[in-house]
C-alpha cells in the first residue's frame, strides 16, 4: 500500500492518503475522508475516476479487453456453463459443481416462476403497445408488495430465497409484458423445460401449450435455439458497476425492498445510452437500409453539429474491442453456419459498419468499438424475437448481478447510504 499527497497550492496545506491495492487493475486513493481531513470534495461527473464500492463479483479491464466473472474470464465461462449455473455462480459464489447440481438448481428456478395471480392482474391495468420495459419495471416494483418480507433479510437463507425468487420469475414477467402488450394471452411456465427453454415456450406457445403448427408438426423450440438464448443471457449477466448495477446499489443502500431497487435498474437499464441501444441499433440498421449508405451514415455520426451517436458503439470503460461483443458476433456467424439463418442484409450492414468505423480516425482517436449491443440485435431477430424485447432480454441476463450486487452491498456493514456532494454553482 502507498501514499499520495495532495498539496492545496492556495494554502500550502499537505494532507496524504492511502493507496488502495486493488486485486486486478490499478490502485484506487482512498479520499473517503478527503473532506473531514481536507475540508474539499472531489468532483467526478459521471464518477469516471471514482469507485463507489469494493467488489468481487465482476472485473472488467478496459484497455486489454478483459472480462471476468468471479475471477473466470468470459470466454471460459461462456463455454463452460449455461445461464442458470453463472446465476448461482454470481449469487452464492460457487458454480455447480457438477450435472446434478446444474439441474437442481435450474429445477428449483422453474418451480419458483410463478406469478402470483394478483400480480397478473396488473398487467391489465397497463395500456395496449405500452413498452414491455414501463409493464416489466412496474411489476418488478410491484412484486414486493407479494413478497414483502425481503425487506428484511438477515440470514443467507433469506438473501438467497430473495435472489432466486426474481431470477426465476422475471422471465415470466417479460413474456407477460410483452404477450399483453400485444393483446396475447398469457402462457403460464412449463416446469417440464428448462429455465432458458421455458422462457421462449412462454412468449411463442399457443393457448393449450402448442407451439406453432407447420404441416411436419409442431416447430419445437430446438436445443441450438436453447443455447444461443443461454449464451446471449449469460454475456449479460453482470459487468462492474455500470449505470443500472449503480442504480440498484444506491437504491438498496436507502435500506429499500430489494426489488425496488431492482425496479430503479430496470429503469436505468432502459436508456438508449445504456441497454436501451439493442433496440436502437436495430432501428439505426433498418434504416441505413443498404451497405451501399454506409460511409454517408458514419459521416453523420462524425458530425459534431449533430448528437446523433452510432449505437452499440462506444463505452466508458472498455477503450478496445468488448469481449462480450466479439463473442457475439462470433456465435452469430457460428449459429448462422449451424441453421439459424441471421438477416443477411443486417449482418451486412453491421459488419461493414464496423469495418468503415475501425479504419476512421474519429473512432480510433476515441477508442470506439462495437459494445455488447451491437450484434446482439440480430441474434435476437433470427432467434425471432420482437425488437421490443430486446432490452428486456438484457434484464434477465443482467438480474443475477443486479442481485450479487445487491447482496453485496446490503451485508456489507460498512455500506453507507450513497451521498455524493455538489458543485454549487447557483446564486
Ligand atoms: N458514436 C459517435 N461518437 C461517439 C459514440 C458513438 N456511439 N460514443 C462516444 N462518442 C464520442 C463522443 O461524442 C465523444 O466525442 P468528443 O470527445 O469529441 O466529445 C467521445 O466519443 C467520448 O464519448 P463520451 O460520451 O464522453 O463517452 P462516455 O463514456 O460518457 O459514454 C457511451 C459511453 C454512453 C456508451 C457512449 O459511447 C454512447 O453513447 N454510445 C452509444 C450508445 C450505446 O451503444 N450504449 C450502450 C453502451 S454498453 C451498455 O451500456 C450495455
Amino acid at each position: 500500500m502507498g501514499t499520495v499527497t495532495l498539496i492545496n497550492n492556495e494554502t500550502g496545506e499537505k494532507f496524504e492518503f492511502d493507496l488502495i491495492d486493488c486485486k486486478r487493475g490499478p490502485k484506487a486513493i482512498d479520499f473517503s475522508k478527503l473532506f473531514e481531513t481536507a475540508g474539499i470534495f472531489s468532483y467526478d461527473p459521471g464518477y469516471g475516476s471514482t469507485a463507489g464500492c469494493k467488489s468481487t463479483v465482476s472485473y472488467i479491464n478496459g484497455k486489454e479487453g478483459q472480462l471476468l466473472y468471479k475471477g473466470i474470464p468470459i470466454q471460459e465461462i461462456v463455454e463452460k456453463y449455461n445461464f442458470t449455473d453463472v446465476a448461482k455462480l454470481l449469487i452464492t459464489g460457487e458454480a455447480p459443481k457438477d450435472k446434478a447440481e446444474s439441474e437442481a438448481f435450474d429445477l428449483e428456478l422453474r418451480h419458483r416462476s410463478f406469478l402470483h395471480e394478483g400480480l397478473i392482474n396488473i398487467f391489465s391495468a397497463f395500456p395496449d403497445n405500452a413498452h414491455p420495459m414501463a409493464n416489466l419495471s412496474s411489476a418488478v416494483a410491484a412484486l414486493s408488495t407479494f413478497h414483502f418480507d425481503h425487506k428484511e433479510m438477515e440470514e443467507e437463507n433469506d438473501y438467497q430465497t430473495m435472489a432466486r425468487r426474481i431470477i426465476a420469475k422475471i422471465t415470466t414477467l417479460v413474456a407477460f409484458s410483452y404477450r399483453n402488450a400485444i393483446g396475447a394471452p398469457f402462457i403460464y411456465p412449463d416446469v417440464s423445460r428448462n429455465y432458458v427453454e421455458n422462457f421462449l415456450y412462454m412468449l411463442r406457445a399457443y393457448p393449450g401449450g402448442h407451439l406453432k403448427h407447420t404441416l411436419k408438426g409442431e416447430e419445437e423450440i430446438t436445443d441450438l435455439e436453447v443455447e444461443a438464448m443461454n449464451k446471449i443471457f449469460v454475456l449479460h449477466a453482470d459487468h462492474g458497476q455500470n449505470a443500472s448495477t449503480t442504480t440498484v446499489r444506491n437504491v438498496a443502500s436507502t435500506g429499500v425492498h430489494p426489488y425496488a431497487a431492482i425496479s430503479a435498474g430496470i429503469n436505468a437499464l432502459w436508456g438508449p445510452a445504456h441497454g436501451g441501444a439493442n433496440e436502437k441499433v436495430l432501428v439505426q440498421l433498418n434504416e441505413i437500409g443498404d451497405v451501399k449508405n454506409v460511409n454517408k451514415f458514419i459521416e453523420r455520426v462524425k458530425d459534431k453539429s449533430d448528437p446523433f451517436r452510432l449505437m452499440g458503439f462506444g463505452h466508458r470503460v472498455y477503450k478496445s474491442y468488448d469481449p462480450r461483443a466479439k463473442a457475439i458476433k462470433n456465435l452469430k456467424d457460428e449459429l448462422n453456419k449451424k441453421g439459424i439463418k441471421m438477416n443477411q442484409r443486417l449482418s451486412e450492414i453491421a459488419e461493414k459498419l464496423e469495418e468503415v468505423a475501425l479504419s476512421d480516425d474519429y473512432f480510433i482517436q476515441r477508442g470506439l468499438y462495437p459494445n455488447v449491443d451491437f450484434y446482439s440485435g440480430i441474434i435476437l431477430t433470427a432467434l425471432k424475437i420482437p425488437v421490443p424485447l430486446f432490452t428486456p432480454i438484457f434484464v434477465i441476463g443482467r438480474m443475477p448481478g443486479w442481485c450479487a450486487q445487491l447482496l453485496e452491498h446490503v451485508k456489507n456493514p460498512q455500506a453507507r447510504i450513497t451521498r455524493p456532494r455538489q458543485v454549487y454553482i447557483g446564486d
